[in-house]
Formats: structure tokens, C-alpha cells, sequence
């Protein structure tokens, strides 16, 4: 077990483009996702990227918590967390929706963020298995905000509307908003 140092907004390693995994199978890259797996468990949060942990390869991990789940999601359950090695996204349609997002690598704050609310995805989980599938809803907001990471964007670079970037704290006191515990973002 390993728990990982992570970098914050402003290291140079979450400003470039991460690097395509060359061998998915490769003991390092198991080595990798184990440790970032026990990094976000020791963090708290639904996603994490190889960048987050100083490490310029493009491996994301990510999960939809049951209380993220929507109709839209068409996920019952949630999604138990996954890895994707050198995911590819695409946009199924034009629409974007905002929603709150927090980041492990900008600690403190939350902003509101507009992302496309249905995507294709594709790439290779763990065992260096081709995957690919829609998403939708929260499920394609994750994928959106770890893949980000992987090009050197922060959500505050996503952002429409800079009144909306928050200290958490801030908002707990003197806002009502985001109105119910749920919608509360969960650091990726
Ligand atoms: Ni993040």
C-alpha cells in the first residue's frame, strides 16, 4: 500500500499533456492504479488522475457513488470504481449541463461547471482489456473532469462564470447552495 503525494494546482505536471501508456499490461502501470487506488481512498473522492499523483501517464480512475445515480444516468446501482488507461472521449451530442465540481488538486473550493451530459468513452481497464460505452449524467461528468487532467486542464479552466468558484466552507455558511447534501461535489 501507497499512499501518493498529490500535486496541486499550479505543478507544472498538471499543465501538460499526460503520455499514452505504451503497454497497459505492464507491472508498472498495476503498480500505479493500485497506488492511486489507495491514494483516493485515503483522499476521499470519486476520481483521480496520474497527473494528481505526479505521474505523467494517461490513467484515470473513477467511480459513480448509488447517491450520484439518476434516471439519466441509466445506472442502477452507481459504477464501482474503474480504470481507464489512454481513455478516448466524444461528445454524443452539443448539449452541456452545469453542475458542481470540486478537485483533490484544488483543494477547498467548488465550481460550477458546464460539461457535456452525454459522451462515448473508450480505452483499456486494468487488465489492459479494450472497453468502451456511453455515459451520461454524472457518470460522463467524472469521465470529463479526470480525462481533463490528463491535457493539462483544471475545472476553473472549464469554467463560464467565475462567480460561481467557491470555498466549500464559504458556501456551507452563507448559501444555501448546492441546495441538497447530494449535490455537494465530490473531489476528483
Ligand atoms: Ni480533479
Amino acid at each position: 500500500m501507497a499512499i501518493l503525494k498529490i500535486a496541486k494546482m499550479g505543478h507544472p505536471v498538471l499543465k501538460r499533456r499526460a503520455e499514452e501508456v505504451a503497454d497497459p499490461r505492464a507491472p508498472e502501470v498495476a503498480r500505479l492504479i493500485g497506488h492511486m487506488n489507495d491514494t483516493l481512498n485515503d483522499a476521499g473522492g470519486v476520481g483521480l488522475a496520474a497527473p494528481q499523483v505526479h505521474v505523467p501517464w494517461r490513467v484515470v480512475l473513477y467511480e459513480v457513488p448509488p447517491e450520484r445515480d439518476s434516471a439519466e444516468d441509466g445506472l442502477a446501482q452507481g459504477l464501482p470504481r474503474s480504470a481507464l488507461i489512454n481513455p478516448v472521449l466524444e461528445p454524443l451530442a452539443d448539449d452541456m449541463e452545469d453542475g458542481w465540481e470540486g478537485c483533490l488538486s484544488v483543494p477547498g473550493l467548488q465550481g460550477l461547471v458546464p460539461r457535456y451530459t452525454s459522451i462515448r468513452y473508450s480505452g483499456m481497464d486494468a487488465e489492459g482489456q479494450s472497453v468502451a460505452g456511453e455515459a451520461h449524467g454524472f457518470h460522463a461528468r467524472v469521465l470529463q473532469h479526470e480525462c481533463d487532467h490528463l491535457d493539462g486542464v483544471l475545472y476553473p479552466m472549464r469554467m463560464t462564470d467565475l462567480s460561481q468558484l467557491h470555498f466549500v466552507t464559504e458556501m456551507r455558511h452563507y448559501t444555501n447552495e448546492p441546495p441538497d447534501p447530494a449535490a455537494e461535489p465530490d473531489d476528483g
